[in-house]
């Protein structure tokens, strides 16, 4: 069984082909706006969107070549229907639709969170149910993977989403965009100890997050260095030190929270899993890992290169879901919001 998938809800467009037998990736094409993003800080959907026009068609000709497989060898066409910026999407599910129809395919919309959370079963065996960290530059969730289709939120951001706040974080000591990867960076030259952050939430019950305070308390800390003509490259990576301590911290201490709320619930030896592109982390894996092991979970997190936006992990909740007949029709509507767990917006707010 093999599946085209399509990813264009953000800044990344990208294409691939994945079959259900070994190896599963056939191809897995991800072509990065960064550059044309980076004058502006962070990404424009407008110019987002127009980069997906001009090059999805290109690279869905590049990931069928490199798969060796022909239109007549797909058993169907996924792309992520949502959420994200919606001009994006809309491209992606347009060339969908337009595949499915032309080739008599099934045409199968994903949720890009689906994407993220199901993804660590293309690379590894992983049973259902699993506790699942899905930490992205928009979203940030503990979320209990029952089943395809199946979730169950325990937690969710009351303000911003951890990548933000490494985005935001890095914006603010002058480090570049995209933020994660250039706190991850500065913070191994910097001590944590020099300028401490605040514990967002520190001590509070629940899985719930907040990272507003901590980009206030990090902007006040900068400005006060910059008066004083003392925020220099060390300062700079100590507070990028302090800032991804503070996160991990953070992020560490609503997981171990889930984490018994979801051992009550689904039992012992299971998974904690974490998705999205700040899973990419190197501090945030080794503490997810140590956590896990308290509980005695197994840690499982996909590749860096498969925690990051790409179409593999589309192709791959479209394998899933065909599986199952779980089809859509070419009359499904893009959406800029779609909650995993729909009941859960009711819960939280
Ligand atoms: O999943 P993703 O590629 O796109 C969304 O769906 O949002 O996640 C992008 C986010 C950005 O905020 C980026 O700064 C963050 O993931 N990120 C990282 C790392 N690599 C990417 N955050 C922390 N450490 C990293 N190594
Ligand atoms: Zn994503």
């Amino acid at each position: 069984m093999l599946v085209l998938g399509i990813e264009t809800s953000c800044d990344e467009t990208a294409a691939a082909v994945v079959a259900d037998g070994h190896p599963r990736i056939r191809a897995d094409l991800v072509l990065s706006q960064l550059a044309e993003h980076r004058p502006y800080g962070g990404v424009v959907p407008e110019i987002a969107a127009r980069a997906h026009l001009d090059h999805l068609d290109g690279l869905i000709a590049r990931a069928l070549k490199e798969s060796g497989a022909g239109w007549a060898d797909l058993a169907a066409v996924a792309a992520t229907g949502g959420p994200g910026l919606i001009g994006g999407v809309m491209v992606g599910v347009m060339e969908a639709k337009a595949i499915s129809y032309a080739r008599q395919l099934p045409f199968i919309a994903v949720n890009h969170l689906e994407g993220h959370a199901l993804a660590p079963r293309l690379v590894e065996e992983l049973a259902f149910p699993y506790l699942l960290l899905l930490v992205s530059g928009g979203h940030c969730q503990l979320v209990a993977i029952e089943d395809v289709g199946a979730y169950r939120r325990l937690g969710t951001t009351m303000d911003d989403a951890a990548g933000e706040c490494f985005d935001k974080g890095a914006k603010l000591l002058g480090l570049g965009w995209p933020g994660g990867p250039a706190i991850e960076a500065a913070a191994k030259t910097g001590d944590a100890r020099r300028f401490p952050l605040p514990r967002p939430l520190a001590g509070k019950p629940g899985c719930d997050f907040s990272f507003s305070g901590l980009k206030t308390a990090l902007a006040e800390k900068t400005r006060d260095l910059a008066d004083h003509n003392r925020l220099d490259a060390q300062a700079r990576a100590d507070l990028a030190a302090s800032l991804q301590h503070a996160i991990v911290a953070h992020l560490a201490d609503r997981v171990a929270h889930a984490l018994k709320q979801f051992h009550l619930q689904y039992g012992p030896d299971r998974a904690l899993v974490a998705s999205g592109g700040v899973a990419a982390n190197d501090a945030l894996r080794a503490r997810l890992e140590t956590l896990a092991a308290e509980e005695g979970y197994r840690f499982v997190a996909p590749p860096p290169r498969l925690c990051t936006d790409n179409a593999a992990m589309i192709a791959w909740a479209g394998i899933e879901r065909l599986k199952r007949g779980l089809t859509d029709s070419l009359d499904f509507a893009p959406r800029p919001r779609w909650p995993l767990d729909p009941a859960a917006r009711a819960r939280v707010s």
